[in-house]
């Protein structure tokens, strides 16, 4: 019974996920590429100490989640409204995927190869915040 009880909770989790929608769905990706920096930011500044198993697992974390930035299922045209999601989005859709393919290719390239120290780390956070930040600077409206 309790196993019958579990996998319907499962189930009902997956058709809350299916349903949400794209805006849903991006606002949840991006919270994660967030907490993914959450955990390597500390180790970069010196705050936690330099642990390679947790760099590596964060980022191998991150680069799974950037791997599901699909643009066309996210983004689909029309879902700007009441988003903080800018219309230039789609007025400027092939500049938009190009930093999502390089914020990808630069995720992965780290993932597979992981900063093995904590200046390094801190030169392969100047990377990914670069991407995340040069997309919003032009996509994502500022908070008012
Ligand atoms: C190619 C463009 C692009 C890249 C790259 C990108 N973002 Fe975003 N981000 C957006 C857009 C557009 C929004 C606004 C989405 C909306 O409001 O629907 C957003 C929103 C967010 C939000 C707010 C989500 C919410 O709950 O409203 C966070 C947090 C965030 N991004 C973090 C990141 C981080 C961290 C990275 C880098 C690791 C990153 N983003 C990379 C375009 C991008």
């Amino acid at each position: 019974m309790r196993k019958f009880v579990l996998a319907a909770a499962a189930l009902g989790l997956a058709m809350t996920a299916s349903i949400a929608g794209p805006v849903e769905d991006r606002e949840a990706l991006m919270k994660s590429f967030g907490a993914s920096l959450g955990q390597l930011a500390p180790m970069a500044k010196g705050e936690k100490p330099f642990d390679a198993a947790a760099v590596a697992a964060a980022l191998e974390t991150l680069n799974a989640n950037a791997a599901k930035f699909d643009v066309a299922a996210l983004f689909p045209a029309g879902s700007g409204a009441g988003t903080e999601a800018l219309p230039a989005i789609w007025e400027n859709m092939a500049d938009f995927q190009a930093r999502v393919d390089k914020m990808k290719a630069d995720v992965s390239a780290l993932a597979a190869n992981p900063p093995a120290d904590q200046a390094k780390l801190g030169a392969a956070l100047g990377t990914i915040g670069g991407n995340c930040a040069s997309c919003h600077e032009t996509y994502r409206a500022k908070k008012g």
